[in-house]
């Protein structure tokens, strides 16, 4: 693991993104890489379970001032937000400025930003009659949903789609491009192109 970027993974849910990333991991996708911490914003996200089942060491932060302390504490040199719902301190975004990446459930900049998560961004989606839909990869900064664009993909949305059955399909492609776009970062940040 000696070269391999440290990276630790925040979550509060069931973490399927994390079980992609973990399941890409082993298979080698993610080669230049370890998730070496999973850090959870609450004690009941499943995804505790399946990084632990991963023999991946786990912890819960329920304050911004504990989620730095782990962060510093488990050595993580890039940060994934994999269904993280808590807001970052200013701090924890400056200590780790252009190092930390998050997954949105929409086509940045649109159905993003405050209130728009989860199902609620389905939801808007369909509402709002659009014919595509999709995932977007992107920097974490001071504002929700705002950071730079790594990878964007876009996912049809089918005739009598229900909010789920979008959900579901936008799901897989963020379970894809999450992972390609950790590995595009990393091999930026071993290249000294993140500062
Ligand atoms: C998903 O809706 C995803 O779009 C968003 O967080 C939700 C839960 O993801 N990023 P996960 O299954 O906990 O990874």
């Amino acid at each position: 693991m000696s070269d391999k970027v440290k990276v630790a993974v925040l979550v509060s849910g069931g973490g399927t993104n994390l079980q992609a990333l973990i399941d890409k991991e082993k298979s080698g996708e993610l080669a230049e890489s370890k998730i070496v911490r999973v850090i959870a914003s609450k004690d009941t996200a499943y995804a505790l379970q399946r990084a632990a089942d991963a023999g991946i060491e786990t912890s819960v932060a329920k304050t911004q001032e504990e989620v730095l302390r782990q962060l510093e504490e488990c050595g993580a040199e890039l940060v994934v937000l994999a269904g993280y719902m808590s807001v970052l301190a200013p701090e924890v975004i400056e200590k780790f400025r252009n190092r930390i990446i998050n997954i949105h459930p929409s086509l940045i900049p649109k159905y993003c930003g405050k209130g728009f998560y989860g199902m609620r961004v389905h939801r808007a989606v369909i509402e709002a009659g659009e014919k595509e839909s999709g995932a977007t990869v992107h920097f974490v900064d001071e504002g929700v949903d705002t950071g730079k664009i790594i990878l964007q993909e876009t996912v049809p949305v089918m005739e009598g789609d229900s909010p789920e059955d979008l959900a579901a399909r936008v799901l897989e492609t963020e379970h894809r491009i999450l992972a390609e776009g950790l590995n595009k970062v990393v091999l930026r940040y071993k290249q000294g192109g993140i500062k």
